[in-house]
Parts: C-alpha cells; structure tokens; sequence
C-alpha cells in the first residue's frame, strides 16, 4: 500500500496500480479512451493527462506509476489544456458522422468533446479518408471514426487469442483492419464493438435499428448457456434489439460470446407459440383421472423449476424427464472468459432439486413411462427455444389420454394436445437461474409478453389451486422464498450470490 494525495486529499492505495485505475476507483474522474480494466494499458490516446508532483510535465495516467507521498491533480485549468489539445488533434481527421452514426448517445468521444470543446476546428486541410468496411460477418468498420486506440487489437490478442486485428499504415493513415483474407469471426468478436470508445466498429446486427437515447435498459443474465453472463438488454418498443455485457469478475469478467448475445431473435418471433388451449387449472383436474409423467426443462427458472417439484408431487407423477441442450465442448479463452457445452441456463438448479442422474437421463424416462403403459397422462413444460421435441417424444405424447404442454415455439404436440399453455421467454418474466458454478442470478423483465403467453409460474400454480395444494398464485419472488427461505431478492442482487450446500 502507499499513501497519496489526490486532489489535495491523502488517500491510502495499491502501490503496485497504476495511476487512472486508482482515480476512477476513488471516483476522480479521468477522460480515457485506450485504457479499458479488462486489457492491458497502452497509452496509445493520450487523452489521461493528470498533474503529478513527481514531473514537470503533464503524465498519461495509465500508464504512470504509483510512489509514496506524490500529489495527484485530475482537474484544473492547465490539466483541462492538456486533454483539449490531445482532444483537438484526435479530432482533427474525425468526420462530423454523430447524425448516423450508431454510437451516437453513447460515445467516449462525444460526450469528452462535449466536456472539452473548443467550439471550433483550426484544421483547415482536407481530411484523410479512411476504409468503410465488413470486416467480418457482424463487424463493420467505419475507419474515419478510428481513433486508434488499440482496444478491439489488445481483446482479440489477450482475451479471444485469436488475433485478427492489426493496425495498418502509419502516422494520421493508421487504422485497425483485418490481415487479407482472414475476417474477424471468433466466438467472442462482438465484444469489441462494446469497447471500441467511438463509434468506428459496428455490429452490423444492431446497425441503425434504434437510436440509443430512444432505448430502455434492463440489468438480466444471458440465456443461452450455463455460464450466465451478466447482461444488459437495451429495448426499443418492446422489442429487444441487443444483449451487452455487464461486468461481473466472477462470471463473464467483461465480456459475453456472440452466440449468447445474438440469441435474442426467437423472443419476438412469428414463430412463437399463441393460439392456447384449454387451462391450466384442467390439468390440475386430470390429476384426479389420470397417472402422470411430466417433462421439464433445464431452461426453466429456478422458481419455475421449484413449481414443477411441488406439482410432479401433487400429480403424484410416475416420472419427471428433461428436456436439455448440450453442443460441443466447454471452450475456454486465454483471457479465462468460458462458454460452457451445456446450453441451457439452470441445468445446476434442476440437478441440485431432482438429482443430476435424473436431468442426465434426459425426457427418455418420462416417454417410456407412457409407453410401457406406467403413466396415461404426459405434461411438458418450457421447452428450449429453437430445439423442437425429439420424434420420439412426440409419439408418446401421441399415445398418452391427456397431455398438456407449455412452450415458448409453436411446438409439435401443441398440435394435438389437451391444454396449450403459450409462455414467456426468459425476458419477459422476473426470476432467478443458477449457473454452473452455483451461482444464483436474477433475471428481469425487459419486454411484455404476448398477450396470450404468460410465465410458467403463473400457469402452474393455477395447476396447484385445482388440485387443492395452494391457496393462490404468489410472484416469483415469493416462490423464491419458498426455495431459499434464507435469501431474498435483495441478497441476490445485481451481480448474483453463490450457494453453498443443497437448496432446500
Ligand atoms: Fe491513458 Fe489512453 S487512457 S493513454
């Protein structure tokens, strides 16, 4: 530890850090473009400049060390020149793009011109043109906007290891490109648009779908596999238009894949399941008729998951199959960032409730029980989206007395079941996943459902009213209560909790 003075205010710090990153941990604010906490520092853009007594000129703070006793000023009028001028000359081959450009609204270059303007430009020379281009399937490129800092170079070198990106030519010509022939098409590429602090690299998927300032947020967790990296959803009339990370050191760090990110697409789909049948309350009733077998889904909530228990019970189900995605092998990045084979989002949950054995055997014990004759009754909940229910399935539904499903697609046996019950999609409901490593996670509502689609929760207490076993319906946050009487909402927070031991 060593002792500074910033700001004229004496402040006790890691000696070994450098300078900005201890700023901003102690809420001086310092403009910086090149500088990102997931990456290794550069001090390529200048644009850090802060006052220490240990020099005579103004230092990068990213790039400057920590000494005992030395005075740090971050505000001032001759640090306030410093960045203007740097600001000046990152601006000077700039183009004036704002008006349509995607970045716009949230733009590190933007919002400091805006902090550090000089009102006018002294540049009287025509500016340098640089290449508007792909490079790769969801990056394009505007290189006038280029500012090189190197952060989209350092992520494919550190983090993805796979290097696509370089900085070609020199002096005001530089610019980041892809070396010929090999387009930036890794696993994680998307990531260096969130970094990239102008707006010169684009995701073509989010491409001039929606102005920023016209948008919603909502804090939630991606989906798309067990890791469950932190995410944001940024919405525009009631649509999810991107998903972008949300930092978190102990799940996804910065970062998120482009597979999890893009996965968005069947949430307001044509295909989704509508049209219902019957009600959730007659499943309930055919309890009293029939022996069931019932099939849920490791992309079902933990509070949905938690129902499904308290209803296999009541029905006195012969068997309770599932219904899981698991694709190719755990991938693990030279940065550490994992995307795990497991393809569904709370595998951990139903494991810890049924028994890994059982989520193991999948929805085979479930169709068999049907068609030995053990069970006449099936019901399947929550399948996974995109991943229609095997054949197999779909006969011994075919052969069951009743069946009931609830899903997210339009799905097969919807066809020709008793009671179709449409459902929210991880977005549209409140609740909470647990990932791999045993994390509990909230997820929240970003859009409205359809209007005939509802969360499963809902669907399947209506189930337990009818066969007598609840009152009513509570939120998912009183059903979570019920699954972790020690916890609430608030513990879980926005970065999740870890549980320790069994849930109960
Ligand atoms: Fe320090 Fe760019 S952030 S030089």
């Amino acid at each position: 530890m060593a002792k500074i003075k910033l700001n004229g205010k004496e402040v006790e710090v890691d000696g070994k850090d450098k300078l900005l990153k201890i700023c901003l941990e102690k809420n001086a604010f310092v403009p910086h473009y090149c500088w990102h906490p997931g990456l290794q520092p550069a001090g390529n853009c200048r644009m850090c400049l802060v006052k220490v007594s240990t020099s005579k000129k103004l230092e990068v703070s990213c790039m400057y060390p920590v000494t005992e006793g030395m005075e740090v000023v971050t505000e001032g009028p001759e640090v306030d020149a410093g960045r203007k001028a740097v600001l000046e000359y990152l601006l000077i081959n700039h183009p004036l793009d704002c008006p349509i450009c995607d970045k716009a609204g949230e733009c590190d270059l933007q919002d400091y011109t805006y902090t550090y303007r000089k009102g006018l430009s002294r540049f009287e020379e025509d500016k340098n043109i640089r290449p508007t281009k792909d490079l790769g399937p969801n990056i394009r490129i505007w290189g006038n906007r280029c500012i090189v800092c190197t952060r989209c170079v350092r992520f494919c070198e550190e983090v993805a290891g796979t290097a696509e990106l370089c900085v070609v030519n020199r002096g005001d010509r530089s610019v980041v490109d892809v070396f010929p022939g090999i387009p930036i098409d890794n696993p994680l590429s998307l990531n260096v648009v969130d970094i990239c602090p102008v707006g010169a690299l684009i995701d073509k998927n989010f491409m001039y779908s929606a102005r920023v300032w016209f948008t919603s947020k909502q804090e939630t967790v991606c989906a798309s596999c067990s890791r469950g990296c932190n995410a944001e959803a940024t919405v525009h009339e009631n649509e999810i238009k991107r998903l972008v990370p949300r930092p978190n050191a102990d799940v996804n760090q910065y970062w998120m894949c482009d597979e999890g990110r893009l996965n968005i697409g069947y949430v307001s789909s044509p295909r989704r399941l509508l049209k219902g049948a019957g009600s959730a309350r007659e499943i309930g009733e055919a309890g009293k008729a029939y022996k069931f077998a019932v099939v849920a889904s490791t992309y079902a909530t933990v509070e949905e998951l938690w129902l499904v228990k308290k209803l296999a019970d009541a029905l006195k189900a012969v068997k309770v199959g599932f219904l899981t995605l698991t694709r190719g092998e755990k991938q693990v990045f030279p940065g550490g960032f994992r995307i795990e084979a497991d393809k569904t989002p709370n595998r951990a949950y139903a494991e810890k409730l049924f028994g890994a054995e059982a989520v193991a055997a999948g929805w085979r014990p479930a169709a068999d029980a049907v068609l030995k004759g053990e069970a006449d009754a099936l019901l399947i909940l929550n399948g996974i989206p995109d991943v229609p229910p095997a054949p197999e399935l779909v006969d011994a539904a075919r052969k069951a007395a009743f069946v009931a499903v609830s899903d997210i697609l339009k799905n097969p046996i919807g066809e020709f079941a008793h009671v179709v019950l449409p459902a929210a999609a991880w977005a549209e409901k409140d609740g909470t996943f647990m990932n791999v490593d045993g994390r509990l996670q909230r997820i929240r509502k970003a859009v409205e459902p359809p209007v005939t689609a509802r969360p499963e929760s809902e669907w399947i207490q209506e189930a337990l009213v009818a066969l007598g076993e609840r009152k009513g319906a509570v939120s998912p946050e009183g059903v979570f209560r019920e699954a972790f009487p020690d916890l609430d909402y608030g513990k879980v927070g926005a970065l999740g909790v870890k549980v320790n031991g069994q849930p109960h």
